[in-house]
Order: structure tokens, then C-alpha cells, then sequence
């Protein structure tokens, strides 16, 4: 696969993710064919994906021809093994369920060509383990994108135990060549983003139970004394208060270590409703904003 497009990408799961991972590879110049078991993802997908681009043109980030160019490589497939067929490069993003992702790996190894890449974008289930009953494992690894996919610079390149260097020199390509930034990770709980994210965000619940200082005041220090461009209170409310406990308790569990027992805070909140901004409050209250 090279770096500057003309590669067949096909993304199973047409969600949040799966459609973003399209996009950018259209943007690329890769011929991306997404698919999706419920027709009507598809279609929501590409119309969020049209006026991705859409808004992209308007704020002139995007220009009217390359969107064009996007649009006619950008193509849909309800049954997987017509998605995959010729693709050098299938990623995975259907829900976070080891079971699921294995048994949908399983059908798209017996459909793509024997040298496809296969990836799954799975934020934090061990890729070793999702890889195992692969009959080419060396061939398999996460790529790790973030939401929004079109606008977030990083990707995780999780190399699994079996994952063959080659595989990985080709997936940087890849990386790189969707304008996006890659670090290698190794597959371990939480890879580099979550587990350190997770931390800081656990420690400053901590802090606020304790009194340390308010939510707002701790988000100020990370952002003013840091430059973080948020602090992990707010952030904790955008992704969710349920989210991050579950992280934490997952991590917790398969790290070992205290850093990441869930504060007592968080679960009371979790148990009172109190989620973040999509329930209208958590550290924050966010009224009309959810
Ligand atoms: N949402 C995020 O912020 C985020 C960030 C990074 C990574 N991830 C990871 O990306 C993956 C996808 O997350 P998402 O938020 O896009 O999920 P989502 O629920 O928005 O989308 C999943 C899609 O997969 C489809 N699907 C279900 N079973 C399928 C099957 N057997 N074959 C084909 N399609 C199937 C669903 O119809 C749905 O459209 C998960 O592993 C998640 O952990 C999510």
C-alpha cells in the first residue's frame, strides 16, 4: 500500500467512526467502500459525510474540486464480502464486543486477499486476543483514530503480538499519507491516549472530592498552567461520566494499579444520572448545550 492513495480501504460499520475513517481515506485518494449490516447507516453516513465536506468548502478548508474527487471514490456495500473483495486495506469499527469484532474479522479474512491489512479501531479491547483465531495474524493490527475522525491530527498504531513489522511500516504509510499522525503503541490496556488520559482525569475527581479546589478551578490550572486546551473535568463531561467509569474500572482490573480505582465521586455521580453534558450536567451544568 502507498502513501498516496489509489489503495482499495474498506470500513466495516458505518457509525461514528467508520464513516469518518472513509472519509479521510477518500480524501486521500484511496477508494473507500464502506458497509454496514443496517442500510440505513449507510445512507446516514454519507449524507454526515457530505456535509462534512460540505462545511469543509464553506470554511474554506476544503476545496469544491477535491470534495468531488472524494465523493466519486466514496461508494457503500451492504454485504461485507463485496466490500472487502480487492481491498488492500479493511478496518474494522463495528461496536465495542471482542465477540463481535472477532466473528466480523473471521468473515472479512475469508473475503479480502490473502495480503490485506486488516485493523480493528477498537479504543480499548487487547488486539492480541481479538487477533487469535486470524489465519494471518502478522497481517493484523489496530489503527487507532479519534473523533471526529476528519479533524483529530492522532492515530494509535497498536502492534499485537503477532503483528509482522512489515505490516506495521505499511500501515504508517497509510497513517501519514491521510495527513494524520501516527505513534506505535503496544497492545497493552488502555494503549497511550486512554490510560494516560484516564489518570489525569481520575486524579482531578479526586481532587475535587477532597476539596482540593473547585472543577473549574482545577480545569483552569491544567489550561492556563499546562496548556492542555481543556481541562479533565470538562473533558470528562464530554465524553461521559459512565464512559470514563467504565475505562476505569477496566483498567483498574487489568493494570493492577490504584491510579486508576474509580473515585467514589464518579460513582455516586454515575448512580445519581449525573453523566456530563449528554444527561445536562455533570461537573458542569450544560442545560440547552446537551
Ligand atoms: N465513538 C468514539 O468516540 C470512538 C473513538 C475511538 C474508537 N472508537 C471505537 O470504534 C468502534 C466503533 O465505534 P462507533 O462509535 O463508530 O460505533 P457506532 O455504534 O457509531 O457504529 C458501529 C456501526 O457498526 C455497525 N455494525 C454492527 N454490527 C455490524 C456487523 N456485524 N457488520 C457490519 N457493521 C456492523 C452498526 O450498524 C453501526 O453502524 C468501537 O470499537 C469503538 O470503541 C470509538
Amino acid at each position: 500500500m502507498t502513501a498516496d492513495g489509489g489503495a482499495k480501504v474498506a470500513v466495516i460499520g458505518a457509525g461514528t467512526m467508520g464513516r469518518g475513517i472513509a472519509q479521510v481515506a477518500a480524501m486521500a485518494g484511496h477508494e473507500a467502500v464502506l458497509s454496514d449490516v443496517d442500510e440505513g447507516q449507510l445512507e446516514r453516513a454519507m449524507a454526515a459525510i457530505r456535509a462534512a465536506l460540505d462545511k469543509g468548502v464553506s470554511l474554506g478548508k476544503v476545496e469544491a474540486a477535491a470534495r468531488e474527487a472524494a465523493l466519486t471514490r466514496l461508494s457503500t456495500a451492504t454485504g461485507l464480502p463485496d466490500a472487502v473483495e480487492g481491498a488492500q486495506l479493511v478496518v474494522e469499527a463495528v461496536p465495542e464486543s471482542m465477540a463481535l469484532k472477532r466473528s466480523v474479522l473471521a468473515e472479512i479474512e475469508a473475503a479480502a486477499p490473502e495480503e490485506a491489512i486488516l485493523a480493528t479501531n477498537t479504543s480499548s479491547l487487547s488486539v492480541t486476543e481479538m487477533g487469535a483465531d486470524l489465519r494471518r495474524p502478522g497481517r493484523f493490527l489496530g489503527l487507532h483514530f479519534f473523533n471526529p475522525v476528519h479533524i483529530m491530527a492522532l492515530v494509535e498504531v497498536v502492534r499485537a503480538k503477532e503483528t509482522e513489522a512489515s505490516t506495521v511500516e505499511q500501515a504508517l504509510a497509510f497513517v501519514h499519507g491521510v495527513g494524520k499522525e501516527p505513534i506505535v503503541v503496544a497492545d497493552s490496556p488502555g494503549f497511550a491516549s486512554s490510560r494516560l488520559g484516564i489518570v489525569l482525569g481520575l486524579e482531578a475527581i479526586r481532587m475535587v472530592e477532597a476539596g482540593v479546589a473547585s472543577a473549574k478551578d482545577i480545569d483552569k490550572a491544567m489550561v492556563l498552567g499546562y496548556r492542555h486546551p481543556m481541562g479533565p473535568l470538562r473533558l470528562t463531561d464530554l465524553v461521559g461520566l459512565d464512559v470514563r467509569l467504565g475505562i476505569a474500572h477496566y483498567l483498574h482490573e487489568s493494570l493492577d494499579s490504584e491510579a486508576f480505582r474509580p473515585p467514589r465521586l464518579l460513582e455516586r455521580m454515575v448512580d445519581e444520572g449525573r453523566l456530563g453534558r449528554k444527561s445536562g450536567g455533570g461537573f458542569y451544568e450544560w442545560g440547552n448545550e446537551r
